[in-house]
């Protein structure tokens, strides 16, 4: 009797897990894309090296787990996401306007976290970084 209820809770729990997942891959489907007003925001942020160090020093704090040391989305907690933290080198990042990778940022999605607790100075910094990896 006894074993039979936890069979019953461990199907229970198989169950839920099994939900969340497919609720997780579905919107994971959807393409992710900032609104046209949010794209078209210029960066405010100086264009220089001191910028890029400044970002680079907010996402080896913050990002780094999951986007990897060189932001190629190899972080230690990447192995148990999907979809998986976006490759900051890759074409496809590098293809966004600075506008609509910091509304990703601030907005967030799934597993990757909203930053808008961080202020906007640091948060056109980490575009910044992002965009001084491209072609790395
Ligand atoms: C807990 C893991 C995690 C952390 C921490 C994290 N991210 Fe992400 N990030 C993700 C995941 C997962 C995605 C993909 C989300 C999707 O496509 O639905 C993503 C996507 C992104 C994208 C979108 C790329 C694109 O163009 O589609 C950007 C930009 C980004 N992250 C920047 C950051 C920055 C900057 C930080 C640190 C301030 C950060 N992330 C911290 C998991 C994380």
């Amino acid at each position: 009797m006894k074993a039979r209820l936890t069979q019953a809770w461990v199907a229970l729990a198989l169950g839920a897990v099994a939900v969340v997942g497919l609720a997780a891959s579905a919107r994971a489907q959807a393409p992710w894309e900032a609104p046209a007003a949010e794209k078209a925001k210029k960066n405010p942020s100086p264009s220089d090296p001191k910028t890029v160090e400044q970002g680079k020093k907010v996402a080896q704090i913050n990002c780094v787990s999951c986007h990897g040391a060189m932001g190629k989305g190899d972080g230690v907690a990447a192995a148990a996401l999907s979809p998986k933290p976006a490759d900051w080198t890759s074409k496809k990042v590098q293809a966004e306007s600075d506008g609509e990778i910091f509304w990703k940022i601030s907005t967030g999605r799934g597993a990757m976290p909203s930053w808008k607790h961080l202020p906007e100075s640091e948060r056109w910094a980490l575009v910044r970084y992002i965009r001084s990896l491209g072609g790395k």
